[in-house]
């Protein structure tokens, strides 16, 4: 594998580890402060960037590269609100595309489509889940500070989730 791109996945898999541990960061605090909705929502997309992450370790390890685990910086772990915790995922988010974005350029200069098509399941990842950090973003911003919305917001949160997925 060429040494750039097996240097850009490795660093991947640090993002993708860190994004994790950054969402398992914001369950906890959204358990600690009753917002179960919330909270089991971030549980969730802790687990799949953990997947993201295991994905690539199996796919440079079937390569032949050689894979770098990753020590982590300790993720953010405290928030004003819920407002700052959803501006924190959608940020995650853009970070991760923007990341995934300059990999893609990488292999088509250096001629890689084996990884070029590799990490086109990324993009459409990326694509969902930033379209669903705005979303939530959006209608936190509607609801503004208003204690019973941030109530129907932690309710709902799942089946709002849910229905954007089926809808893509
Ligand atoms: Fe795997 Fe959402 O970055």
């Amino acid at each position: 594998m060429n040494t750039t791109i097996e240097s850009l996945l490795n660093d991947q898999i640090k993002y993708e580890a860190s994004a994790s541990m950054q969402y398992l960061s914001m369950a906890s605090w959204a358990d600690a402060n009753g917002l179960n909705g919330v909270a089991d929502f971030f549980y969730s997309q802790s687990e799949e960037e953990r997947l993201h992450m295991t994905k690539l370790v199996k796919f440079v390890n079937e390569r032949g590269g050689n894979v770098l685990i990753p020590q982590l910086d300790k993720p953010k772990d405290s928030f004003k609100g819920l407002n700052e915790l959803f501006e924190t995922f959608l940020n995650s988010e853009m970070f991760v595309t923007e990341q995934i974005n300059h990999i893609i350029y990488q292999c088509l200069q250096h001629k890689d489509y084996n990884v070029h098509n590799f990490m086109q399941w990324y993009v459409t990842e990326q694509l969902e889940e930033e379209a669903m950090a705005r979303t939530l973003l959006d209608k936190l911003n509607i609801i503004g500070d208003d204690k019973s919305g941030h109530y129907m917001f932690d309710r709902d949160i799942n089946s709002i989730a849910a229905s954007q997925e089926t809808s893509e």
